[in-house]
């Protein structure tokens, strides 16, 4: 609104600008509402949370994120791995430069060593001219590779090779490649455990694990769990400029819900309930069971909002089932290793997810 002083008194420009303060506050009430929450809870680059848990890992990352070492991350699916990571991207710096991030499980092993290092024009069928790895997309930034230990054995023998080299060829290739480029791994396993079943090369391991941090569970982080879901909240109505509010039975079940899908589970919840209500938000008024794939006629849908973890699982058993159970075809099809079809088999079952193939 723009006051034109020459055809008002001075009283009257007053009573216009004390108007036009509460027309601004209108405006921007929601937002207001977002900061409110934003500010009541503690911030460390794109992390929310001042829960002991969450300062005590923002103390760690301060330290870490303006250095170049090697970080490992270890925590449960939906805790904010990938988070941790950008933040050390961006508190670094090499904040300027790309951040590349690549999920380790979900290449096939054939192409993995071409996807990470790059190839030379000829190297195989269908190579037509050079094309970079994401280590030299990353060049100058960080490379965050999530889900390490879906990573094949003899892969992970190559990449230990490059980081203590600090050089690679691309496949095909004979000149040495150099780049600068900061790692940061993450594994939803439990790295003792990984190296114990062969998931993880413990030389790799050690390698990786210049700096180890653990992300906390979202039931580690008390109050924390209440104050992000009115940030999340908070977010959707300023977003759809609405008001809705927690009731308080909703903020019960917060508390008293364990969370096993983290902060993910959380922001996906909060969403369904927003969704679901009028005015005032209940929790139970979410559907509660995770969302789940559906198979119809060979074709597999995904809702949004699935654990990637979950859809990788969905797609390799409906395949195992395409096959009727035949491994090899099953392995071949997918584009993965006999090797790790059976170390996914085996981690589903000791999940309790697997139909028993
Ligand atoms: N501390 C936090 N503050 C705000 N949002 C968060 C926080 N931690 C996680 N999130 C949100 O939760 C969701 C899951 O986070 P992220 O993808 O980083 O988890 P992850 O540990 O990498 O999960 P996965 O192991 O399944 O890959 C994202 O939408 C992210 O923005
Ligand atoms: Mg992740």
């Amino acid at each position: 609104m723009f006051i034109n002083c020459a055809v008002f008194d001075a009283w009257q420009v007053a009573v216009l600008q004390s108007v036009q303060i509460v027309l601004f506050a209108l405006i921007t009430a929601p937002s207001i509402a977002a900061m409110t929450t934003e500010r009541s809870l503690q911030r460390f680059g794109l992390l929310y949370g001042s829960s002991p848990a969450m300062a005590a890992m923002y103390r760690q990352l301060e330290r870490v994120a303006s250095t170049d070492a090697t970080v490992l991350l270890e925590g449960e699916s939906g805790t904010g791995k990938e988070l941790v990571a950008r933040t050390v991207h961006q508190q670094s710096r090499r904040a300027e430069r790309h951040f590349v991030a690549v999920n380790c499980g979900a290449i096939p092993a054939h192409l993995i060593e071409a996807a990470l290092f790059g190839h030379e024009k000829g190297s195989f069928t269908g190579a037509l001219k050079r094309q970079g790895g994401y280590f030299e997309h990353a060049s100058g930034g960080t490379l965050f590779l999530d889900e390490i230990t879906e990573m094949p054995c003899d892969m992970q023998v190559k990449l230990l090779r490059v980081l203590e080299s600090g050089s690679f060829l691309r496949v095909g290739g004979s000149e040495l490649v150099q780049v600068d480029v900061r790692l940061v791994a993450a594994t939803n396993r439990s790295l003792h455990a990984a190296v114990q079943q062969g998931h993880l090369r413990q030389d790799l391991m050690y390698r990786l694990a210049v700096f180890p941090l653990r992300v906390p569970p979202l039931r580690e982080r008390g109050t924390d769990i209440e104050r992000l879901a009115q940030l999340f909240l908070d977010q959707l109505n300023e977003d759809a400029h609405t008001d809705k509010r927690f009731s308080r039975q909703a903020l019960e079940h917060l508390r008293g819900h364990p969370w096993p899908g983290n902060v993910r589970e959380l922001k996906n919840r909060v969403h369904r309930a927003y969704i679901m209500a009028s005015g005032t938000v209940d929790m139970d008024a979410a559907p509660s069971a995770p969302a789940r794939a559906t198979a119809r006629e060979g074709v597999l849908s995904f809702p949004v909002g699935m654990a990637l973890a979950d859809v990788q699982r969905e797609i390799i058993l409906a395949t195992l089932r395409h096959f009727s159970g035949n491994k090899k075809l099953a392995a071949d099809t997918l584009g993965i290793s006999l090797k790790t079809l059976y170390n996914r088999l085996k981690a589903y079952q000791h999940a309790g997810s697997s139909p028993g193939f």
